[in-house]
C-alpha cells in the first residue's frame, strides 16, 4: 500500500515537472505568430477577459477557458464567428470587428496562459476508455488519436486539434450535444458531427465528466 502510494506520487511528480518542461517548439507551435504581451492589452481592452477570465480561465461552465489553448484554434472559431461558419449569439457580434492582428495577438496571450483543471475530482472509466481506445465496433476513432495525449491538443497537417483537457465540463457537454445535433457544424468534412453522432448521453456525459479532470 506504502509502496503504491510512492509510485503514485512518483508518477504525479513527473507528470507535473514534464508539463512544467513542455518542449519549447510545442510552447512556439502552441502560442504562434501573435505578440502575447499585446494580446494581454488587447484582451483586456476588448473585454475579453471580461468572460474568459484575465488569465484565460472563466469562473463560468458554459464559457470556455482559453488559457493552454492552440492559438491557430481560437483564431479559426472567431474567423468561423466572423463568418457565420459557427453561430452564437455573443460570440458572433464580439468577433465581427477584430481585425486579423488582434486575433493573433489574443490567441496567442491566452495560448501562453496555464490552464486551470476544471474538475479536480474528475476521473470516469467510461469515458476515459472512449477518449483513449474509441469504439472500433461503432467506427468511433479515440479522441486521443486527434486531440492528443492528455486532450492537450496538437496541430498536424494544417489542421489544428484544440485542447480539450481540463475545459469546463458544461462547455464540454454543450459542445458536444450541438456537434451530435448538427447545430455546430464548423470541423474539417464534419469530422465531429460524425463521431458526436455515434455517441449517446450517457456517454457524452462520461467523456465531458473525463475531459474536464485532465
Ligand atoms: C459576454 C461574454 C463574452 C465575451 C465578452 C467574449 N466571449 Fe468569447 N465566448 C463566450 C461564450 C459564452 C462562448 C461559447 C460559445 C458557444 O457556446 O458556442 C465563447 C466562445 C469563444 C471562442 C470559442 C472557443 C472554443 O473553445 O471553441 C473564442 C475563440 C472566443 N470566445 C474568443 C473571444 C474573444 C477573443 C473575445 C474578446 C474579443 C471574447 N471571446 C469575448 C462569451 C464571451
Ligand atoms: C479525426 C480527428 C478527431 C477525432 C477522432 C475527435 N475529434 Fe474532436 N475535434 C476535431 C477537430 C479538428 C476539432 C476542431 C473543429 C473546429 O475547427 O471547429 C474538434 C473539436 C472538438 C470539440 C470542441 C472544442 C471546443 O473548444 O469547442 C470537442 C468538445 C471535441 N472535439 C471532442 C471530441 C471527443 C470527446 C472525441 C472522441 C469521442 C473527439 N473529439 C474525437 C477532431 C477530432
Amino acid at each position: 500500500m506504502r509502496f503504491l502510494a510512492f509510485g503514485m506520487l512518483a508518477l504525479l511528480v513527473s507528470g507535473k515537472s514534464v508539463a512544467v518542461d513542455e518542449d519549447a517548439s510545442t510552447i512556439k507551435q502552441r502560442i504562434g505568430s501573435g505578440d502575447p504581451a499585446t494580446g494581454r492589452e488587447t484582451s483586456a481592452s476588448e473585454r475579453c477577459q471580461e468572460c474568459h477570465g484575465q488569465d484565460g480561465n472563466s469562473d463560468d461552465g458554459r464559457i470556455p477557458s482559453h488559457a493552454g489553448q492552440y492559438a491557430g484554434y481560437l483564431i479559426k472559431q472567431l474567423r468561423d464567428f466572423q463568418s457565420g461558419a459557427r453561430k452564437h449569439p455573443v460570440m458572433s457580434v464580439v468577433a465581427e470587428d477584430l481585425s486579423e492582428a488582434d486575433m493573433a495577438d489574443i490567441a496567442a496571450y491566452f495560448a501562453s496562459q496555464k490552464r486551470r483543471q476544471d474538475n479536480s475530482a474528475g476521473g470516469n472509466a467510461a469515458g476515459g476508455n472512449l477518449f483513449s481506445n474509441g469504439d472500433q465496433a461503432r467506427a468511433i476513432e479515440a479522441c486521443a488519436n486527434c486531440h492528443g495525449e492528455g486532450g492537450k491538443g496538437r496541430s498536424a497537417d494544417n489542421v489544428t486539434y484544440p485542447a480539450i483537457g481540463g475545459q469546463h465540463k458544461t462547455y464540454l457537454s454543450g459542445q458536444l450535444v450541438n456537434w451530435k445535433l448538427g447545430e455546430r457544424t464548423n470541423s474539417p468534412g464534419g469530422v465531429m458531427n460524425k463521431i458526436a453522432k455515434a455517441l449517446t448521453d450517457d456517454e457524452i456525459e462520461a467523456l465531458s465528466t473525463y475531459l474536464s479532470g485532465l
